[in-house]
């Protein structure tokens, strides 16, 4: 397997809104940021994946571009950003920034073109379709709730918006559309940018002919026609020829519906297209089949299902990327460890059980400090458009039960992950001066950096741990991954095999104690402790009939 620094390195999302506001408008910006990189630098993390900066009207927070060559006014200037960069490549980090070109913000100046007329030059940069009998031209939904189509009256036809009304889709079909995409990409790249998360762009190609799904519902979630669509190897390939190839820049793409087969294509070891993609497999471990919203309990039997499969599969043939949150998601602590009693004993062992897989990982903010989810008493108190588009769907319109679904937002809403960085105990976790844009969870005096970093025991070092481990053993970036303790309904254990070398990983994802027996072929008589969240007592017990504590996760080297 070839080895590559985007293997070897962590990635830390940074959500710049909630990150750190620098001049009390109670909105994190680039300034903030710079102010942090010393903290970053002392995680040991290698590259910092920035959430959207470009100008936005902000109805998707920055995912809805209105100048993809511009800095958003609320998080500074082109020259904080440039200030940015420098302070991360002087400190030996590199910056990836996100790349949303899926869809524009219909603030941008080629949708205000495009809606003009039928026959303006950029018409064809967006899908425009007539209606059909009066409805819209298919039965698609948008992922944030209703119709995923816009009416616009001047020019008698609907725009397609997969994401919300204010998100039209770019039309990839189109040659003139795609070579102004390189072109800024490139632009970026030469302003010295190290590589690009790329927003659902698995979601580029349409199927030909807009088609509805079959069945003759009215409204319909169409994800078969857009999700890893006909064209889309066709476009990275390109993307990949054009531009990514040119450049020693890194790339993920978010790919939602995503299966380890297209996985194998989007990332392959041959490096045609991209680097690494998100997938979502075991992010809809606890959907029902209503879908997000429809909350169920995840198991640890699936969660090992689904994490092998990737594992497995994309041995040798293309690489993982590993992340249990990040902006979107609920924060990992309270969603698959206990943020309760064992929530600094399991955030570590969550970290462990990820950062020891085979794949680049990824760190969101706060994730470092143990941050939890959020319960905000009244609706309004969210910001989230999905969260009240789907609101309004279901309780206002539908007339489902308001308790419900408010216990469905605690525990999949997005702003779970967006409440602002708790960086002390001061009014507003020392994230802003002024009044915070969304408010910040209440725990802020306990789980805040400055605790974290005066105490040696803390999660953010042992991340520091994890990291400097990572760059010392090439056996947890390039080992093989096995499943081990496979029927074990308390722990989820693996080994990494590199030559001669082994590691064993295991984790107990309970609050009770569990035996670990480990299979007879593992020599462990001289195993030694690589690293483990139980400070005491670890390193000279023997591994025959090993009881973890709750959320114990423990790392051994064989040889
Ligand atoms: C995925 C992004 O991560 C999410 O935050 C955004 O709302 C959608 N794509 C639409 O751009």
């Amino acid at each position: 397997m070839e080895k590559k620094w985007w293997k070897e390195s962590v990635v830390y999302q940074i959500y710049p809104r909630s990150f750190k506001d620098s001049n009390g408008d109670g909105i994190g910006d680039l300034q903030g940021i710079i102010s942090k990189l010393d903290y970053l630098k002392e995680l040991g993390v290698g590259v910092i994946w920035l959430s959207p900066v470009y100008e936005s009207p902000n109805d998707d927070n920055g995912y809805d571009i209105s100048d993809y060559k511009a800095i958003m006014d609320e998080f500074g200037t082109m020259e904080d950003w440039e200030e940015l960069l420098e302070g991360l490549h002087k400190r030996g980090m590199k910056l990836m920034m996100d790349l949303v070109v899926n869809h524009s913000s219909d603030e941008h100046a080629w949708f205000i073109e495009s809606r003009k007329s039928k026959d303006n030059p950029y018409r064809d940069y967006y899908i425009w379709r007539p209606g059909k009998d009066g409805n819209e031209p298919n039965n698609w939904t948008s992922f944030f709730s209703g119709s995923a189509w816009q009416y616009h009256e001047e020019t008698d036809e609907y725009f397609l918006h997969l994401f919300s009304k204010k998100q039209p889709d770019l039309n990839w079909e189109n040659p003139v559309l795609r070579n102004e995409i390189y072109d800024m990409m490139k632009w970026w790249l030469d302003k010295g940018v190290d590589g690009f998360r790329i927003n659902v762009i698995n979601l580029i190609s349409k199927e030909d002919g807009l088609p509805s799904t079959p069945g003759g519902k009215k409204y319909d979630w169409g994800g078969d026609y857009f999700m890893n669509g006909p064209r889309v190897h066709e476009y990275l390939q390109e993307m990949n020829r054009e531009v990514l190839s040119k450049y020693d820049m890194m790339t993920v793409g978010e790919c939602p519906g995503a299966s380890p087969e297209d996985a194998a294509r989007y990332a392959n070891e041959e490096g045609t297209e991209l680097n690494m993609i998100f997938t979502f497999e075991h992010m809809d471990l606890d959907s029902g089949p209503g879908g997000k919203w429809d909350v169920k309990d995840w198991t640890l039997a699936d969660l090992k299902d689904v994490m092998t499969k990737w594992q497995k599969d994309l041995e040798g043939r293309g690489w993982n990327s590993l992340y249990l949150n990040n902006h979107d998601q609920p924060r990992m602590v309270s969603r698959f460890g206990n943020d309760q009693e064992y929530r600094v004993e399991s955030a570590k062992m969550l970290a462990t059980f990820l950062h020891m897989m085979q794949g680049t990982p990824y760190i969101y903010q706060g994730e470092e400090l143990g941050m939890t989810n959020v319960k905000f008493d009244s609706l309004e108190e969210y910001n989230d458009i999905e969260i009240h588009n789907m609101y309004r769907e279901k309780v206002t319109e539908g007339g489902e039960d308001h308790a419900k679904i408010m216990e469905a937002i605690y525990r999949k809403g997005r702003d779970n992950a967006r409440t602002p960085m708790q960086w002390d105990d001061s009014e507003h976790a020392g994230f802003t001066i002024g009044t915070p844009w969304l408010k910040v969870n209440p725990n802020y005096k306990e789980i805040n950096a400055e605790n974290a970093l005066k105490d040696p025991s803390s999660i953010f070092y042992y991340y520091k741990e994890l990291n400097r481990l990572r760059k010392e053993h090439d056996i947890i970036v390039y080992g093989t991954y096995d499943l081990i303790l496979e029927d074990n309904p308390q722990i989820y254990a693996y080994t990494r095999s590199l030559g001669e070398e082994k590691l064993v990983i295991m984790c107990n994802f309970t609050k009770e104690n569990a035996t670990c027996t480990l299979p007879e072929d593992i020599q462990y008589e001289s195993a030694s402790l690589l690293i483990g969240n139980y400070v005491e007592g670890t390193a000279e017990e023997r591994l025959e009939g090993l009881q973890l504590r709750p959320y114990e996760a423990r790392v051994y080297r064989l040889n």
